[in-house]
């Protein structure tokens, strides 16, 4: 089988941290983020994955690699400009890349869902598009899908559906099986949203969508980032991550014996936490420092950020790469840090 994984977006909600690296180049606990994804995909039948990047291929081949030992094959693809969430899959296609039947997913998302039990109903309704399908609280912010509980029939998609449409709980998960014949529907030359343009005109017509159990979450915020480091951390999500239960400290990072580290953290090579200091649900990543006696809680520190002696961080703060926090600051919660700013005062929240 193969995929195509969509990994063109740009990340704004990740930013200041998506300024200065693609985000599924990100680490996330203990490799690159789309590594999770690559995993998962290889474990459902996927032998070649294809990523569709919308610029910046270069700094996410350095992250990923060629291939996965024993796992699949990775080829890069980069636009010439922003095509959409159907445009490059067209694109790919147009490359002689795909054969009759393959999976497309939304790179932004950290999943251990059946993809193997999709790819078997797709088989069996003969659809052309078959959607995973997922319940949330709330799915104003994603694709909302109507569909017959019998057939499995989709009978509405509705792309960030408004408070009154909402009627349902299940939401298109961004991985879906479709057929070669679905990419005439897909316009060449311009950017075309596969929700907005082409699922709705599949209703009817060969979109199908299957409910899946598991874990799915898109990582697309700093919270949702957060919260999937300790859901891989706790094995609340089905990885190959060896859960302990325990904070991740790559062995390259160095952590005072006074200094208090919460199970619900992640320390990336390089990190040095000194005497005193404390660290919570945080993410520290590459070569960060943070002196001594200073606090951070729910927050995430990009490469080479420094935290002075006694400052304290977040909850909800995201430091860029290389900026530096002086020592005594309190940066208040939420507050963003643009990479290799300097902050000498107080910092309120944006
Ligand atoms: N190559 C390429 N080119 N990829 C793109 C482009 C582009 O122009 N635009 C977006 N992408 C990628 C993003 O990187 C992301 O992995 C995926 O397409 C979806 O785009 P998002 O911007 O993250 O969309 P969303 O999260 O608001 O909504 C989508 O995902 C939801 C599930 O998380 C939709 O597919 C919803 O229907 C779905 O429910
Ligand atoms: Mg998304």
């Amino acid at each position: 089988m193969q995929a195509v994984v969509l990994v063109g977006g740009k990340g704004t909600r990740l930013r200041p941290l998506t300024l200065t690296q693609p985000k599924p180049a990100m680490a996330l606990v203990d490799r690159p983020f789309i590594r999770y994804m690559v995993d998962w995909l290889g474990h459902h039948g996927v032998g070649e994955v294809v990523m569709a990047c919308g610029f910046r291929a270069e700094d996410l081949r350095a992250a990923l690699g060629d291939e996965v030992p024993g796992g699949p094959s990775i080829r890069y693809i980069e636009e010439p400009e922003p095509l959409g969430t159907a445009g490059p899959v067209r694109l790919v296609a147009e490359q002689g890349l795909l054969g009759e039947r393959f999976l497309v997913l939304n790179g932004d998302v950290l999943s251990d869902l059946d993809l193997t039990a999709l790819q078997r109903a797709h088989a069996e309704t003969g659809a052309v598009i078959t959607l995973a399908l997922y319940p949330v609280e709330d799915p104003s912010s994603y694709g909302l899908v109507r569909r017959d509980r019998t057939s499995d029939r989709v009978l509405g998609f509705l792309e960030k559906p408004e408070p009154g449409q909402i009627d349902t709980d299940e939401i298109s998960a961004g991985a879906y099986v479709v057929e070669r014949s679905a990419l005439d529907l897909i316009p060449l030359g311009r950017a075309v949203s596969i929700e907005r343009e082409v699922f709705p005109r599949l209703v009817g017509h060969g979109l199908y969508g299957r409910r899946l159990d598991g874990y799915w979450m898109d990582i697309g915020t700093p919270e949702r980032y957060l919260q999937a480091s300790w859901d891989i951390l706790e094995g609340t999500v089905r990885t190959d991550f060896d859960h302990t239960g325990g904070p991740y400290v790559d062995d390259d990072a160095e952590v005072a014996a006074t200094a208090t580290i919460e199970p619900r953290a992640v320390l990336r090579a390089g990190s040095r936490v000194g005497a005193g200091a404390a660290i919570a649900e945080s993410v520290l990543l590459e070569g960060c420092r943070v002196g001594a006696g200073a606090r951070v809680r729910g927050s995430i520190l990009g490469p080479r950020a420094e935290i002075g002696e006694r400052a304290t961080v977040g909850p909800g703060a995201v430091v860029g790469r290389g900026a530096r926090i002086a020592p005594r600051v309190a940066l208040s919660e939420g507050a963003r840090v643009q990479p290799d700013e300097v902050i000498e005062g107080e910092v309120t929240a944006v």
